[in-house]
């Protein structure tokens, strides 16, 4: 009998430092099978096992290449050891699992992305899918929000996802220090609400972040017309086993590792953080 538990090790085979305590890895498997079939949808996570340290479930920070790609903040035990690791060092990983962002409903529609800190991570895949499939996609609108220019991630990127054909980026930062070198405004994600393109008409909302903001932006969209049905966010609880077996990361009569991490909000509005 296969033990759905056993990790699988990779190689990490490029590490790219991201911020002061964020790095982005790029892995694959040692089993060349198995890295061959690997295939993920943007929006799944992967469970990240290290040797007396513990598991982490860790979202697919991209879809590039074929190869995992994972975007690591250090809050605690095992992030922290992942954080000291180098390229060339090993590490076991198990999945990919869960729901991903809903890109098949997404197609002909006009897309509004909304990350606060990590949550561009689990992002990232969703807007590498729509800028590799342009033509099936109508407007693209990214808000992104850090606490600090500093805090962002993929700052790589920002110019790229400029360059996308119909799209508009926007950055906000709570405080901006001078010197910062890309256009950046002051102030939480929805103070950009009012400058959005993106009207609610024909759209769908791809949302993720800190619960409390993510409530608070679903608030503001409604406000403006968007209906709770329009809106998609990826819910992050403690998980164990990732397969729906345990129970850790239940909320009603969901499991967030088997049944999200992706939701509709009118699913599990009664769920997350009141405001
Ligand atoms: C579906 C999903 C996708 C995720 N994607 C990413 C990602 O792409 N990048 C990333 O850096 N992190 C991601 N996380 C969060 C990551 O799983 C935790 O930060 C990690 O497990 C912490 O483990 P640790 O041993 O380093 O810290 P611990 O020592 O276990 O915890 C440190 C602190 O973080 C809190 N914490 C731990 N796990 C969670 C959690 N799941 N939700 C909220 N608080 C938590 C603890 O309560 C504690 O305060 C994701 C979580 C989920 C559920
Ligand atoms: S983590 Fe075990 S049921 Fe979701």
């Amino acid at each position: 009998m296969i033990n759905a538990y056993l990790p699988n090790l990779a190689i990490i085979k490029k590490i790219i430092r991201e911020t002061h305590n964020t790095n982005t890895y790029m892995l694959e498997f040692f089993d060349k099978q198995l890295q061959t079939s690997f295939s993920c949808t943007p929006g799944q996570f992967m469970m990240y096992s290290v040797f007396g340290a513990g598991e982490s479930a860790i979202s697919l920070s991209d879809i590039n290449n074929n190869d995992i790609t994972a975007t690591i903040r250090n809050v605690g035990s095992v992030t922290n050891t992942i954080l000291n690791m180098k390229e060339g060092d090993s590490i076991g990983i198990r999945g990919p699992y869960g729901t991903g962002w809903p890109l098949d409903k997404a197609k002909g529609k006009n897309v509004l992305i909304i990350a606060g800190g990590m949550g561009i991570a689990p992002l990232r895949g969703a807007i590498t899918h729509i800028k590799n499939q342009r033509n099936n996609f109508g407007h693209l609108e990214i808000i992104y929000g850090a606490r600090t220019p500093g805090d962002m991630i993929f700052k790589y990127e920002f110019e790229k996802w400029r360059q996308i054909k119909n799209s508009r980026l926007d950055l906000t930062a709570d405080t901006i220090p001078a010197n910062t070198p890309f256009e950046c405004k002051a102030g939480l994600v929805t103070s950009c609400f009012p400058s959005m393109k993106t009207q609610h008409k024909n759209a769908i909302v791809l949302l993720c972040g800190p619960e409390i903001m993510m409530r608070y932006a679903a608030k503001c969209l409604e406000t403006i017309g968007f209906k709770d049905d329009q809106i998609y966010l990826s819910l992050e609880r403690r998980m164990k086993c990732g397969i729906g077996k345990c129970g850790h990361c239940q909320i009603g009569l969901k499991y967030v590792c088997k049944d999200g991490p992706v939701f509709n909000y009118t699913d599990i509005k009664p769920f997350i953080h009141p405001l």
